[in-house]
């Protein structure tokens, strides 16, 4: 199969969905968004966290005109839900997170561009038009460089620096191992790097994305295992854009988060590429919640299939979510019309199971609507 196709009509469930990536693409890059770390019990425990929890909607409401919107930071989130982070889009279609970044305009869904892109924070930002986007940094060994790019981002229109905490090290990905698949030895996520002027300056002449020099030094720099809490303030030094910490799971660091002036957390394991055997995202949802109180943004991701799902986090504290691996197979199946498509019946299940749940708005969704299966 190949992977543009016109008239399209993708599945409406995410299992099929996969199936269907699975045909269009090679198998490396397909395990490499499909597969967790060690026994993949986190990325599954991901998933039964969300069918763990029931929701008891409340009827004979009118529901006839509804706002599935969600405010966060100044940034209007039409769906209450963004696209995640997520880096090498190129493995996955030849237009990568270009074609990404046009269907998330098209429903002005916001974007969120990784560090570690196949095309540059400027060039996806051209293709967003007005849609609101953040800048998702995995901080450097470089400070300098790590600081160039939050520059670069604030420059080329991203409102919300969003830092990674939970990639200190790559988790051990035992099927991308098994395959020997590596899209950074490949050269696929230079694009930030190549393009950054501090990165060149670490350079003689002006390298391409796949020199060996560039993979080595990338290889070397892309993450830092240093990195604390006294760090932030450097970065805060250097933006004055809000700061997000995505990767958040125990409400001692949603609390140390608070003292350390940081604007929103973001729920997440990674979608269970980290550390296996930790904490779902859900499960983790309700006692950050009862820490922050309501005194800054707590979005959640990590195991978001449906619009119930949304309903879910919401309910458990969330005020919006990330969609991750669904947009990534629609990519996979068919470029920008294929992440239209999961975007469209993603967005018409929210509104429908807003409906269902007897609300009009995402405000009116609180802890009433929802129990845990007994
Ligand atoms: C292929 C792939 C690449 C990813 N790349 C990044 C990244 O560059 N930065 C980041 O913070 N998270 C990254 N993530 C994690 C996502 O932002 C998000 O946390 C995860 O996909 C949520 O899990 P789910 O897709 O199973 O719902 C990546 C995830 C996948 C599947």
């Amino acid at each position: 199969m190949t992977n543009s196709i016109s008239n399209l009509e993708l599945p409406h469930s995410v299992s099929l969905l996969e199936k269907m990536a699975a045909e269009s693409i090679e198998n490396g890059p397909f395990t490499y968004v499909h597969s967790g770390s060690g026994n993949e019990i986190t990325l599954k425990a991901n998933i039964d966290a969300f069918e763990s929890w029931q929701i008891v909607p409340k009827y004979l409401n009118d529901v006839s005109i509804r706002d599935t919107s969600s405010k966060i930071l100044d940034t209007t989130f039409p769906n209450s839900f963004a696209l995640a982070p997520v880096g090498v889009q190129s493995i996955f279609h030849p237009e990568g997170e270009l074609a990404s970044a046009r269907a998330a305009a098209h429903y002005g869904v916001p974007f969120i561009a990784s560090t570690f892109t196949s095309h540059s924070l400027e060039e996806i930002a051209t293709h967003l038009g007005d849609t609101p986007r953040w800048f998702q940094l995995y901080w450097s060994k470089d400070e300098e460089l790590a600081i160039s790019m939050v520059k670069r981002a604030e420059k080329a229109g991203y409102s919300a620096i969003v830092i990674t905490v939970d990639t200190s090290l790559i988790g051990n990905r035992e099927r991308d191992l098994n395959n020997g698949y590596s899209p950074l030895k490949l050269g696929k996520g230079s694009a930030n790097y190549i393009n950054d002027p501090v990165f060149l300056e670490r350079f003689k002449t002006r390298p391409s994305s796949d020199d060996k020099g560039v993979i080595e030094k990338i290889g070397d720099v892309l993450f830092n295992p240093s990195l604390t809490w006294e760090d932030l303030r450097t970065i805060k030094k250097h933006t004055s854009l809000p700061i997000l910490l995505k990767g958040i799971l125990h409400e001692e660091d949603a609390s140390k988060a608070m003292d350390y002036g940081v604007d929103g957390l973001i729920v997440s394991n990674h979608g269970g590429r980290q550390l296996d055997g930790c904490i779902s995202s859900l499960e983790a949802l309700p006692p950050i919640a009862d820490v922050i109180q309501g005194r800054m943004p707590i979005l959640l991701d990590s195991g978001i299939r449906r619009g119930s799902d949304v309903i879910k986090a919401r309910a458990l504290g969330a005020s919006a979510v990330l969609l991750g691996r669904p947009f990534v197979y629609g990519l996979a199946i068919a470029g920008e019309q294929g992440v239209r498509q999961v975007l469209k019946n993603f967005i018409n299940d929210i509104d429908t199971s807003l409906a269902l749940t007897g609300c009009t708005s995402m405000s009116q969704v609180n802890k009433s609507l929802i129990r845990r299966k007994k």
